[in-house]
């Protein structure tokens, strides 16, 4: 091979090599292989002694001009490189920010841990009981006539084992009551179930807070005095309530709680359905019955209790029609929150 034959390949072989660089890394590494103290273009000037000395200048001066190419083709990849990268870098400030989507309590876990903390500030314990409960839990220690309509395998989920679904948070009142001595004063939050058909207004699930206050000498008047003072902290200082006479089987006597309407301060609205009242809860003197199944004292412990739909009072602060709404985590709906 002549020396111009062994020129041009090396030639050939640095733009192929160079053509495949896709980094600055490569790039370093084709410029030592080629152009290295110990690379293909210092081997050849080392053998130029074995060249015959009337063409050795000529020779040395081919080698010097494939030198200097092969650095002239490096700087400009080189510089390509570098254009490159700075287009990428090219950053346009005026654009809009991606939104980041943070996570958030879902509006029914919101209310639960408002009320709760309302509660715990009035004296209150938190106290929880199963989801799965037994009959006499449920109904039987709770003062429910053995034909009591609730009972039907209309309202109730039974399970295999002959348990049930609790239906209300009312039998966290009678378990927590077997294990401790009064006084009593809790709150029991939870999910309750009913068999009942699904609708804009009822759901086979929802939620309760149960309140529970057994001590010697309390009377209605206690009762009223904190649901009061609960209202005013939950819907503001403005709010007025009003009992009605109700039944209930663990509570005599018993009453239903109506609030002004917030939003129209009972005026009349969509939410209130213009009566300027929203029923929140039932509640009422626990009756003595309930009492002595956990063998209290009915001479000496009086107390009251009380129960709450959550959902309900969700929907009429948020002006939500639709109670299954709470129950499909549509992440449009939650958003919002
Ligand atoms: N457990 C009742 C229900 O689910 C609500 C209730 C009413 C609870 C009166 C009470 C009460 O503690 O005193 O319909």
């Amino acid at each position: 091979m002549t020396i111009h034959e062994t020129i041009k390949e090396v030639q050939e072989q640095f733009k192929d090599v160079l053509k495949n660089a896709r980094d600055p890394l490569m790039l370093e590494e084709v410029k030592n292989t080629f152009l290295g103290r110990k690379g293909k273009i210092a081997g050849f000037f080392s053998m130029i002694g074995e060249v015959p000395p009337d063409t050795r200048k000529e020779v040395g001066k081919m080698l010097n001009e494939l030198k200097r190419s092969l650095n002239e083709q490096l700087e400009l990849r080189y510089a390509e490189f570098q254009s490159e990268k700075k287009q990428k870098e090219r950053v346009d400030y005026t654009l809009p920010g991606y939104v980041v989507h943070k996570g958030s309590r879902h509006p029914l876990t919101q209310a639960v841990d408002d009320m709760l903390s309302i509660f715990k500030r009035l004296g209150f314990d938190i106290a929880y009981g199963p989801e799965v409960e037994t009959d006499w839990f449920n109904f039987e220690s709770l003062n429910f006539p053995p034909n009591h309509p609730a009972r039907d395998m209309q309202d109730t989920f039974y399970t295999e084992g002959g348990g049930l679904l609790r239906t209300h948070t009312s039998p966290v009142q009678t378990r927590y009551m077997a294990i401790h001595e009064p006084p009593v004063r809790i709150v029991a939050p939870g999910r309750v179930y009913r068999n009942e058909a699904i609708s804009a207004r009822s759901y086979c699930l929802f939620h309760q807070i149960e309140g529970l206050y057994i001590d010697t000498d309390i009377s209605f008047a206690d009762l009223k005095g904190t649901i009061e003072l609960f209202c005013r902290m939950y819907y503001g200082k403005d709010v007025k309530i009003k009992f009605r006479t109700s039944y209930f089987p663990f509570t005599e006597p018993s009453a239903e709680i109506d609030v002004s309407c917030f939003l129209c301060k009972g005026k009349g609205c969509r939410v209130c359905k213009n009566t300027g009242w929203l029923e929140i809860m039932g509640c009422g003197m626990v009756d003595p019955n309930v009492l002595k199944v956990i063998n209290y004292d009915t001479e000496k412990y009086t107390g009251y209790a009380f129960g709450l739909g959550v959902e309900r009072m969700v929907m009429m602060r948020l002006g939500i029609n639709d109670i299954r709404i709470l129950f499909e985590n549509d992440v449009e709906f939650l958003r919002q929150f």
